[in-house]
């Protein structure tokens, strides 16, 4: 006898697979979560009748600790995205500006209209790079500056010495969100020092996530870290048992297994490499990305019929550019075996 279908089994069957190397359209993490988080996890399954933290302080206090910081510079969200939202509900008023490169991060348009904002886009040229001039430009009348390093979709990093030149250029109570969703992925020399930058910048908020490099986008954990004096600001509009109880856990259980990550994050940044290098002998452009992504622009082959019937999921965007999440090697030949077809 078949048993019957309940909304439990359907609901359960609708959850996303954790390896599926046709979908690169998210830039999540290919692998699973490594055994010892989900161990971890495990245990919080059991208090789970009682509420977390009414604030997370443990959360925050463990992320300080680990990124070298006072607890009251750290906010923690539901993902970088619930940090963006605090920060903007925090600092900014209904018809405010806000100035963001073009194309970018596909939450930040939703972000700007949730909270009201007026947006004021800049296009990145022709490889993939921010106009830092004319954002710093269009900055000085603007509540709140957007940069992306790497940028997505792009995958391509503004010097650190550019982008303090923005900052420097940009008034002092414009807030700028420095966007590090992909921050691990760079090598140690292409990274900014958030803790020494945030203490010379006092309107610079540096925000981050849990749900790419340590592949725990489904359980939605982000912080964001500035000043103390802007810190206890943003750390006001901190929601009440927002940060659900495996947050927590997870992080540290994160922490511990640091060294198995880094191993994690070698091997997604060699198989990019490999993925572009591929494309390049096709003769097939791909911007500079140092992210765990790649893009295509538009105006060279026809992205969207490329990759048709191939069941691959990637993110096209209008102007006929394709961003390819970094997959599995089985993954980087399914869209290596369709350029090739194409190319
Ligand atoms: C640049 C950037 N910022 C923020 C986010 C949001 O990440 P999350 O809310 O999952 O932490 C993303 C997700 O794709 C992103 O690409």
């Amino acid at each position: 006898m078949v048993a019957p279908r309940t909304a439990l089994s359907d609901v359960v069957g609708a959850l996303p697979q954790a390896v599926n190397p046709l979908a690169l359209s998210l830039n999540e993490c290919p692998f699973p979560p490594l055994p010892a988080v989900r161990s971890a996890l495990r245990a919080c399954d059991e208090a789970a009748n009682r509420y977390p933290e009414f604030l997370p302080q443990r959360l925050r206090s463990l992320i300080a600790d680990h990124d070298g910081m006072a607890e009251e510079q750290v906010i923690v969200g539901a993902g970088a995205t619930g940090v963006i939202m605090q920060v903007l509900h925090a600092v900014t008023s209904p018809g405010d500006t806000m100035v963001m490169a073009e194309p970018t991060f596909d939450g930040y348009p939703i972000f700007a209209q949730m909270a009201r904002l007026r947006t004021v886009t800049i296009p990145l040229d022709a490889h993939g790079h921010h106009d830092l001039d004319a954002m710093a430009e269009a900055g000085k009348g603007a509540r709140v500056v957007v940069v992306c390093r790497p940028h997505n979709p792009t995958g391509t990093i503004e010097p650190a010495i550019e982008i303090e030149r923005l900052l420097t250029r940009l008034p002092e109570d414009t807030v700028v969100l420095l966007d590090e969703a992909y921050v691990e992925f760079l090598a140690a020399g292409q990274r900014i020092d958030g803790p020494n930058l945030v203490a010379r910048f006092g309107n610079v908020v540096v925000v981050r996530t849990f749900s790419k490099a340590y592949g725990l986008a489904g359980l939605r954990i982000g912080y964001g870290f500035c000043a103390p004096d802007l810190g206890r600001q943003l750390w006001r509009m901190q929601l009440p048992f927002g940060i659900g109880l495996s947050a927590q856990v997870a992080v540290a259980a994160s922490y511990d297994a640091e060294d198995q990550l880094r191993q994690r994050i070698r091997m997604i940044a060699a198989e990019r490499r490999y993925l572009q290098t591929r494309l390049r002998a096709l003769g097939v452009y791909s911007t500079d990305g140092q992210a765990n992504f790649v893009y295509l622009p538009g105006g060279s082959l026809p992205w969207p019929e490329v990759f048709d019937g191939t069941g691959l999921q990637l993110r096209h965007y209008a102007d006929g550019g394709v961003r390819i999440t970094i997959g599995s090697r089985q993954s980087t030949r399914a869209v290596l075996g369709a350029v090739t077809a194409a190319a």
